[in-house]
């Protein structure tokens, strides 16, 4: 069974994935990590994630890379968004992506095109989403929480820049596939959010 999961940043993608990857017995690949470690490459070589070829050479990096924690940083998450854009950067990541979904067994992956392009054959598709102030508020708390000064202001604009150039972009827009359920995560705890896609699950099995 493979599982497609998308939507926007601090939606809840990424740990209702991870959940559902636990119930189910399944491996889990989060694909933003990928676009991540590109945008962070390009940033390391002090180059500009608007050029097409300078994002290209960065999908060569070096796998343990995957494991940084400023990975999961807003600057290299801006990076991302920015290198992820070029058509190029999409193709050299695709191959990557396309075998997990494929490998014996089933797989849930996590993105933004999951259910459009890397797996349009997913027998589940969700796409996670929540308001903007509310995704706001959860990456602020998780911001503080860690010890990092944040403003709520500032990370809301931030979310609204990445999730306009995510929509925006020509190649594999973010965007409900279809056939998706759309889980709303806005008024949901985290338990409910996990409890209610593991029901999506389970009336596919059933
Ligand atoms: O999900 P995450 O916030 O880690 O993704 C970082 C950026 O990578 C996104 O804003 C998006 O631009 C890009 N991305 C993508 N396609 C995916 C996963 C992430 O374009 N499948």
């Amino acid at each position: 069974m493979i599982i497609a999961i998308d939507g926007p940043t601090a939606s809840g993608k990424g740990t209702i994935a991870k959940a559902l990857a636990g119930h189910f017995a399944l491996p889990h690949l989060d694909t933003g990590l990928l676009y991540r470690a590109v945008g962070r490459q390009v940033q390391l070589v002090g180059g500009n994630p608007d050029d097409a070829h300078v994002a290209l050479a960065a999908c060569e990096f070096p796998d343990s890379l995957l494991d940084d924690e400023i990975l999961r940083s807003e600057e290299v998450g801006g990076y991302a968004s920015r290198v992820s854009v070029h058509p190029p950067v999409r193709r050299a990541l695709y191959e990557r992506q396309r075998a997990f979904a494929l490998q014996e067994g089933g797989a849930v992956l996590d993105g933004r095109d999951i259910g459009t392009v890397i797996a349009p054959e997913a027998q589940v598709k969700l796409f996670v989403t929540a308001s903007t102030a509310e995704r706001a508020r959860r990456r602020w708390l998780e911001m503080t929480g860690r010890g990092i000064a944040a403003d709520l202001a500032v990370i809301e604009a931030d979310i609204a820049a990445r999730d306009e150039r995510d929509m925006k972009r020509a190649d594999a827009p973010l965007m409900a596939a279809p056939g998706a359920v759309v889980l709303d995560t806005t008024t949901l705890g985290r338990d409910e959010a996990i409890a209610a896609a593991i029901k999506e699950v389970e009336t596919y099995r059933a």
